[in-house]
């Protein structure tokens, strides 16, 4: 089956051609970073309106790398939340459209789903079921994903999402928007055990996140080292703090999976773009008899190469979206407010199967 994939969730307009599930033949993405860096964040009314100006020439653009015309689309899968209604809108309504006019079928796949199935994107795919850290700029979670469909809460940031942590130290530095590839950057010449910065491990069963102490420690010793007027180097800052980020992060998702016995481990989401995390979790999870996988970076920011590969599970299962079916800001789907509780994902689009 040839999808189209598009995803409008954020500040990314993107859209990919994917066959069979397993040939991307094209992965477009255009990213508005420029456009918000100067407000230190997304603005959503801004997002929007460019994702209007963006959505035709993104859509064309992967077809005609693809080599494929709209008429041999055979199917849409289109993100419908959670993410900024006025973006997630503008994806949503093109993929209706799309579909209305070519007769072909579309369905609303979850963002934090396409991030879920993500390493299913490269050439070593996990096997089900497998235990999921998604670490992005608005969800820290981990999942036990017992197949395609069916997702089972097992933690969540109690408060800031590791992706977002990384943003707020990056203004709190004075780097770039967005402060994660920054702080990734600069860490690479810091020393990591330079700064003590707390771990927040929880409850001792707890698989629960959270980041804002971590946050506001940073946040205080650099105002500290900076009313002593102390010259101090920025690379240890971030080199430290990203190292406390990713210790949680991994040993937090190992001990997951090893509760429940599983020996399937995936890292998705923005912050699974992050160099340390990545080579921090392939080393201790191997070193605790984990077979562990991730996509590779550009699979690992937003895209709409995982929203073309959920929408191929989703067909597989003869599953469409009905036109009168509405974009949403929170997950539907997927609560991640009741972790052990068991979620079948997409109730909606299976009433309406044949
Ligand atoms: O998945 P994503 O593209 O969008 C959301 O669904 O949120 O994630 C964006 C987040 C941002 O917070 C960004 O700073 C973070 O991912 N990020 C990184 C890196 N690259 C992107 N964080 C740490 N290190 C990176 N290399
Ligand atoms: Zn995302």
């Amino acid at each position: 089956m040839l999808i189209l994939g598009i995803e409008s969730s954020c500040d990314e307009t993107a859209a990919a051609v994917l066959r069979d599930g397993h040939a991307l033949l094209s992965n477009v993405i255009n990213s508005q970073v420029a456009l918000h860096s100067a407000y230190g964040g997304v603005v959503p009314e801004l997002a929007s309106r460019k994702h209007l100006e963006n959505i035709y020439p993104v859509v064309e653009a992967a077809l005609r790398q693809a080599g494929v015309s709209l008429a041999e689309i055979e199917g849409i899968a289109v993100t419908q939340g959670p993410g900024l209604i006025g973006s997630l809108l503008i994806g949503l309504s093109f993929a209706k459209t799309i579909s209305a006019v070519q007769g072909i079928p579309y369905v609303g796949v979850d963002h934090i789903v396409g991030h879920l199935l993500s390493p299913f994107l490269e050439e070593e795919k996990p096997e089900f079921p497998y235990v999921a850290l998604i670490a992005s700029g608005g969800h820290s979670s981990l999942f036990l994903v017992q197949d395609a469909l069916t997702f089972i809460p097992l933690g969540r940031t109690r408060d800031d999402a590791a992706g977002e942590a990384f943003d707020k130290v990056g203004k709190i530095l004075g780097l770039p928007y967005p402060g994660g590839p920054a702080i990734s950057r600069l860490a690479r010449e810091g020393n990591p055990g330079a700064f003590s910065f707390p771990r927040a491990w929880l409850e001792a069963d707890s698989l629960d996140f959270s980041f804002s102490g971590l946050k506001t420690a940073v946040a205080g010793q650099v105002y500290q080292l900076q009313q002593k007027g102390e010259p101090f180097s920025a690379a240890d800052i971030c080199a430290s703090f990203q190292e406390a980020v990713v210790e949680v992060l991994a040993e937090k998702a190992i001990r997951a999976a090893q509760g429940h016995g599983i020996a399937n481990l995936t890292l998705a989401g923005g912050v699974a773009a992050n160099p340390r995390l990545r080579e921090y979790l392939k080393l201790r999870g191997t070193e605790n008899g984990l077979k562990v996988f991730m996509p590779s970076p550009e699979f690992c920011t937003d895209n709409a190469a995982m929203i073309a590969l959920a929408g191929h599970f989703h067909f597989g299962e003869c599953a469409t979206t009905s036109l009168d079916t509405d974009a949403y800001s929170r997950s539907q789907f997927i609560h991640p407010g009741t972790p052990g509780s068991r979620h079948s994902y997409g109730p909606a689009w299976q009433r309406s199967r044949p």
